[in-house]
């Protein structure tokens, strides 16, 4: 890349740092909507990010999605990261099992050389079942270290892009088009506004549980989940915000 594409990115972290009060955007080029390469771009970026933040016996709370799939090809074996254990954020979410949080924390630790965790909780469960289950004293000591990691590390989706990939059917579809949702991360659907309008039943971290402890980073690019960036950090904005181009480009045109 030339200079001037350099310091144009540089302007563009700082532009997205002010204008969605975050305190570190990185902004990677070009649009992983077209380029599939990019998202390898973003995750090298994520990747020199963990290998700078993380201890050993660190927990790191990953989520599901191509993003973090890409993620977990990328990662090679470091001396910081040998000892952390990889948790689900959450339990599946009625995904193809390649994109499950669980079978990505695997595939990260498995490329890190490190540790995981796997939550064996099934995805649609009755009321009853789901009180009983979390009540299992193995899924309770789980879903402590998935509670309060050092990092979590997730993307954010369009929320119709991810209610279809989920094989919603027409009624919640339309439930969600009424809702006005725009963007998904963690089973949360965010309205343009940043509110939660909708929350999945699934067993796992609660957004509303992050502390300053907590670094939450989120891996999301493209031009297409530029709306659903800007509502996820207007309901929470992450310590760091790994990006592209096509993204960045978009979110500066809503500024
Ligand atoms: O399903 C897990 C998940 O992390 C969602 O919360 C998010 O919306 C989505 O994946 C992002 O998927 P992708 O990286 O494929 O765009």
């Amino acid at each position: 890349p030339s200079m001037q594409n350099i310091s144009g990115r540089t302007q563009l972290e700082r532009e997205l740092q002010q204008f969605l009060h975050i305190p570190h955007v990185i902004v990677t080029s070009g649009n992983s909507d077209a380029q599939p390469w990019v998202k390898k771009e973003m995750s090298r970026a994520c990747v020199d990010e963990m290998i700078q933040t993380l201890c050993p016996e660190d927990v790191v709370a990953v989520a599901g999605g191509t993003t973090l799939a890409t993620l977990a090809e990328s990662v090679t074996p470091h001396p910081n990261l040998k000892q952390v254990t990889f948790v689900p954020a959450r339990g599946g979410l009625g995904e193809n099992v390649d994109l499950q949080s669980n079978t990505i924390s695997a595939a990260l630790a498995r490329s890190a050389n490190a540790h995981y965790r796997l939550l064996h909780v099934p995805d649609q469960v009755s009321d009853l079942a789901y009180e009983s289950l979390t009540q299992e004293p193995g899924i309770q000591e789980l879903l402590e270290l998935i509670r309060s990691p050092r990092m979590v590390l997730h993307s954010v989706g369009d929320a119709y892009t991810m209610a279809t990939r989920r094989n919603a059917d027409e009624e919640k579809l339309d439930r969600l088009k009424n809702l006005n949702a725009v963007a998904e991360s963690f089973g949360y659907y965010f309205d343009g506004k940043g509110n939660v309008v909708q929350k999945e039943k699934t067993v796992g971290l609660q957004l509303d549980e992050l502390g300053e402890r907590q670094k939450v980073v989120t891996i999301a690019g493209g031009a297409s989940k530029a709306d659903a960036i800007i509502a996820y950090m207007t309901y929470r904005p992450s310590d760091l915000l790994i990006t592209d181009e096509g993204a960045a480009e978009a979110i500066q045109s809503f500024a």
